[in-house]
């Protein structure tokens, strides 16, 4: 039991030591582990080690591909509606691709065409996502 204490008693001065005195990098490094396992790292918070890495906040970057077809393109695109060509159709796309080319339809895609409204609805989507949307489209019918 004194044995414990006394670690425990170590390791705190370990920690209150570290933020006085300088370490040596294998000083330090001990005590990084130890400060890894107690520390706590909130969402916004600069967050230190990559023991803490996975606690870091979602970045709301660019949008793929994927995240775009399966928010503003499935309902039409994966049943059919509205006379959409369903993903995965390789007999209805290849047809498509032959008769169009990949430039029509991308600009298709862009502008509108028949019961497909002007980039699929995804108004805030640019000319260069909805590019890359129609190729993972074109992508997953071949
Ligand atoms: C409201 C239903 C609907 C939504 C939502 C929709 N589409 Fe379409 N899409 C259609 C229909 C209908 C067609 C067939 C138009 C035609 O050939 O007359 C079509 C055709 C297409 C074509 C082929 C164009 C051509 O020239 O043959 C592409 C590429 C396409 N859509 C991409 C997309 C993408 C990318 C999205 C999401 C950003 C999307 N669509 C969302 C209904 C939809």
């Amino acid at each position: 039991m004194h044995k414990l204490l006394m670690l425990l008693v170590t390791t705190a001065t370990l920690l209150t030591a570290a933020s006085v005195w300088s370490l040596s990098p294998g000083e330090q490094r001990i005590v990084d582990r130890i400060k890894a396992v107690g520390s706590v790292c909130l969402e916004g918070e600069e967050c230190e080690g990559a023991s803490t890495a996975a606690a870091a906040p979602v970045a709301s970057g660019p949008r793929t591909a994927d995240e775009i077809y399966s928010t503003k393109c499935f309902a039409c695109h994966d049943t059919g509606a509205a006379g959409a060509p369903k993903t995965g159709d390789v007999a209805g796309w290849t047809a498509r691709l032959d008769d169009k080319g990949m430039e029509t339809i991308i600009a298709n895609a862009i502008n509108g065409i028949g019961g497909m409204p002007p980039k699929g609805t995804c108004g805030d989507c640019s000319d260069e996502e909805i590019t890359i949307t129609v190729e993972l489209m074109i992508e997953r019918s071949k």
